[in-house]
């Protein structure tokens, strides 16, 4: 089980409606919730196919289709991705586990988009799939990639910056884990604004394919 649907968040459907009220009434309230979005347009142009992976209400795919992206959410918590049909039933929500998730099953259903330009991994996907699984989670990723496409992928790094009383991996386990599923480090910052890394309890980084 994912250490996210272990997390105590009560009811799982009353949950998934709450997270994405936060969302909401902080953009209501004129704070900018898109700084995840603004990250992946710098990093690819629009019509790049992106890959929000553990998607959750679909804050940050649903943002980037409203800018031109074909956008494809896969997350593994069905009350998640019934607000995100929801939100926005135009788009493809896929219900899988990232640990064994296999791109090429969706052109083989007919979505014609693996081979992404990007995947996002946005709010602490990594830390919080289940224990364990967190090197084949980025080994499906990476898989997901065309060559040279890139992974960017936000999560805290102590307990500070995560729902979990520590951090389950650091940051060398992870790119360990990237440069065993063939991607290297391109970019790490501090935040998904870009500010650069010294050290934080957060890190957002930017891995590219090579083959
Ligand atoms: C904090 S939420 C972030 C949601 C969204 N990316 C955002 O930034 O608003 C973490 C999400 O990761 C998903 N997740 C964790 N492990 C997963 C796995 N193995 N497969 C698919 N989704 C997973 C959870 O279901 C949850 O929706």
């Amino acid at each position: 089980m994912s250490r996210w649907a272990q997390l105590d968040r009560g009811d799982a459907d009353d949950a998934a409606a709450g997270y994405r009220r936060r969302f909401e009434r902080l953009a209501e309230a004129g704070v900018h919730v898109h700084g995840e979005a603004d990250r992946c347009a710098t990093l690819t142009p629009p019509g790049s196919r992106v890959l929000d992976a553990g998607c959750g209400t679909g804050r940050v795919a649903i943002e980037l289709d409203r800018r031109g992206y074909q956008v494809v959410g896969v997350d593994l918590d069905a009350g998640m991705l019934a607000q995100a049909r929801a939100l926005a039933p135009h788009l493809s929500w896929v219900q899988a586990d990232l640990a064994t998730f296999d791109a090429a099953a969706l052109d083989q259903a007919g979505l014609q988009v693996s081979g992404f330009d990007l995947v996002v991994a946005a709010g602490n996907v990594v830390p919080l799939a289940a224990a364990g699984t967190e090197a084949r989670v980025v080994a499906r990723l990476a898989a997901a990639l065309r060559p040279g496409g890139r992974l960017i992928a936000g999560f805290g790094l102590d307990a500070a910056h995560l729902p979990l009383p520590q951090a389950p991996f650091g940051l060398a386990e992870y790119d360990a884990w990237c440069a065993a599923a063939g991607l290297e480090l391109a970019e790490r910052s501090a935040t998904w604004d870009g500010e650069p890394f010294a050290g934080g309890g957060y890190a957002v980084s930017v891995h590219r394919r090579w083959g």
